[in-house]
């Protein structure tokens, strides 16, 4: 069974409403939840009659990737929103690292940032683990673009309901706000 985490998100500290995190925090629940009811499902549903155009089994296998990847996801988005930023003078491991491969840390944030306005679900910067390197993806559902055998380092939730409830159609200012206010502490434990 997938358990429910809670997250300390201060509305103050990441320039969000409670409304908009508490709305979002459902969201993330109902991915739980329907990972588990997937995976219950699945125990009693008929694999002798699993096909590919359609049978319940393979409609559950189809979607528990996009269940289980959900939650995954938010899980690192709003764990690296926890407590908000340092100050504006961020630090640490993965932000040294990041930093180094894109030359500046304005760098990153103007990769992040082109990326992020061309993403239809999420933006994340990854480490690949077979490659050796760093990379920015856009990820058009939760299961759909990830490429394999890589580490999440930083997501940034891109589908509407992460912003449009504070900032509308203004994409960029919601970009700007959550990358401004990384906790790059809580990246690097991630990480660990
Ligand atoms: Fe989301």
């Amino acid at each position: 069974m997938l358990e429910t985490k809670h997250f300390q998100l201060i509305p103050d500290k990441v320039n969000l409403t409670p409304r908009l995190i508490e709305e979002h925090t459902k969201l993330y629940e109902g991915y739980i939840k329907k990972t588990n009811e997937i995976r219950e499902k699945l125990l009693s549903a008929d694999k002798a009659v699993s096909n590919a155009v359609y049978s319940d089994y393979g409609e559950l296998k189809r979607q528990e990737t996009f269940a289980l990847n959900g939650a995954r996801l938010h899980e690192i988005y709003f764990s690296a929103l926890e407590d908000g930023a340092d100050n504006g003078n961020p630090k640490g491991r993965i932000f040294e690292i990041i930093t180094d491969r894109f030359g500046s840390h304005e760098k990153w944030v103007e990769e992040m940032t082109a990326s992020a306005m061309s993403s239809r679900g999420w933006t994340a910067t990854i480490y690949d683990n077979y490659l050796k390197e760093i990379s920015i993806i856009n990820l058009d559902a939760h299961n759909l673009g990830a490429i394999f055998n890589s580490t999440l380092l930083v997501v940034l939730d891109m589908y509407e309901h992460a912003y449009f409830m504070d900032y509308g159609t203004n994409k960029k200012a919601y970009i700007e706000n959550i990358l401004k206010n990384l906790n790059w502490e809580a990246i690097d434990r991630n990480f660990e």
